[in-house]
């Protein structure tokens, strides 16, 4: 078979891509719905809109396929971690970290995130004014990753992370946004900010492992996993740096993206009070005014439903990077070795070929999507194949728990400008400005465990 190349988009600017995300990712849909070709400066990308393409480039032929220079921006702070390594290396730390994410452990999350959703809507019922609904869902998503890694006891030094955390998740938007952003190893006033701020991080975390190492006491928490966790075939476990990598990639992977699906869902929510409503009343039933478990999130199906159809409509992983390791194929297309391929989320989850009414919130239809085969990959928040989101359990679990928590206590209603968000695309897809509310506590619900 005699392969082609994929039609090519030309831009009007140079920084088109960066200055209007929204038509590049959807807007070439209808003159190319399965793949186009793409070229900004020496930067060559093929962008992927058909679902047969995406599972084999994450699922059949994933060997073919590595992580891309996006990533490596990235392991500038998460170093060798799960998201950021490759090959044997990565499937030896994927299998130790695997059993951290199991069902037992996420019970016990279950319960941490039930306790720290109670203490932040405690402090809602004063609140009188508008608010900061996504500063507040950010709040609560740290303390609860923090406490499923670290316990409750070093919360304070935990902080410490985060606030880095914060101007180095900016600094790494400039670098993957800015084609002329300068590499890291040169001695720039803002590089040696980075470098500073890494080491501030690093600091805290090793220190945390390293009293660990030092101390007897038990301590039942993510990282304990990871420390004890041993290789079947070697006996070894992780070194005091792989520790530092894995934690920073939980901690980074596990809180923005969450945070992001809440915003978006309470935005929804506030749009469509009948779907508000229903949610409601699936939470009433269940929980009976006591505070969710595990045990009840799989009766919370419509909730969950309506998770799915905000990740569908605000897929906060909305490309997904990878760059081609050797000459290949995506049917009848030539994939040159080094070509970038970006796996357009956005666009598969709306692809009017696929869905019908692409562009409404209709928690409903996923009551009868199967995505089975390629079609899986017409909806793949959590991406697929062996590089699947290992916390993808972990977040659905979190989400349930917080939104019914919201929805048994408290009704809100978006203000002003909050009222027609629109996304930004930055590493995540966000809300551009955040979201405002105010908020009305339900009549008391008689709230026990
Ligand atoms: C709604 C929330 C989340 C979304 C949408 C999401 C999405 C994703 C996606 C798309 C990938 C695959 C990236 C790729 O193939 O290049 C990924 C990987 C990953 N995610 Fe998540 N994630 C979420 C929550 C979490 C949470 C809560 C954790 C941890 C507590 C987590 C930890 C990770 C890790 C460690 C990886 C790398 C896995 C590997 O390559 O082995 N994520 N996530």
């Amino acid at each position: 078979m005699r392969l082609k190349y994929p039609p090519k988009v030309r831009q009007e600017h140079f920084l088109d891509f960066l200055r209007k995300p929204e038509t590049m990712l959807y807007g070439h849909l209808k003159a190319h719905p399965d793949i186009f070709y793409f070229k900004i400066l020496n930067r060559k990308a093929y962008f992927i809109q058909k679902p047969e393409f995406a599972k084999t480039i994450l699922q059949d032929n994933n060997r073919s396929f590595g992580k891309s220079r996006a990533f490596a921006t990235l392991s500038v702070l998460l170093g060798n971690g799960l998201l950021t390594s490759e090959g044997e290396f990565w499937k030896r730390q994927r299998r130790l970290a695997q059993p951290a994410f199991h069902k037992k452990r996420l019970e016990l999350i279950a319960e941490i995130a039930a306790e720290s959703t109670k203490e932040i809507l405690d402090t809602w019922v004063t609140k009188n004014e508008v608010f900061d609904v996504m500063g507040e869902m950010a709040s609560l998503t740290i303390d609860i990753v923090s406490k499923a890694l670290f316990g409750a006891d070093v919360q304070e030094q935990v902080s410490v992370v985060w606030e880095e955390m914060n101007f180095l998740n900016a600094a790494g938007i400039n670098r993957i946004r800015n084609p002329f952003s300068l590499p890291i190893w040169m001695p720039t006033p803002y590089n040696r900010r980075v470098k500073k701020s890494i080491k501030k991080v690093d600091e805290v975390v090793l220190g945390i492992i390293e009293q660990r190492r030092d101390s007897e006491q038990h301590h039942d928490d993510l990282l304990a996993m990871l420390m004890e966790a041993r290789d079947e075939e070697t006996g070894e476990g992780m070194t005091d740096r792989q520790l530092r990598d894995e934690v920073m990639t939980i901690f980074l992977a596990g809180h923005e993206t969450t945070v992001n699906v809440l915003s978006w869902t309470l935005y929804f929510l506030d749009q469509h009070p009948e779907i508000k409503a229903k949610a409601c009343a699936e939470v009433r039933e269940v929980l009976q005014g006591r505070m969710p478990r595990f045990e009840d999130l799989p009766r919370l199906s419509y909730l969950h439903n309506v998770i799915r159809e905000s990740m569908r409509l605000r897929p906060p992983v909305y490309v997904i990077p990878r760059e081609a390791l050797e000459d290949t194929a995506l049917g009848d297309y030539h994939v040159p070795k080094g070509m970038n391929l970006v796996l357009n989320v956005y666009a598969l989850h709306r692809h009017p070929k696929y869905w019908s009414d692409p562009l409404e919130y209709q928690p409903e239809r996923f009551e009868h999507f199967e995505g089975k085969g390629a079609k899986k990959y017409l909806y793949f928040p959590f991406g697929g194949g062996p590089r699947m989101c290992i916390g993808n359990n972990f977040a659905i679990m979190e989400l349930q728990v917080i939104l019914a928590m919201i929805l048994q206590r408290f009704d809100w209603s978006l203000t002003g400008e909050s009222r027609e968000v629109k996304p930004e695309f930055l590493i995540t897809l966000k809300p551009q400005g955040g979201i405002q509310a105010s908020v009305k506590p339900l009549e008391s619900t008689g709230e026990s465990r």
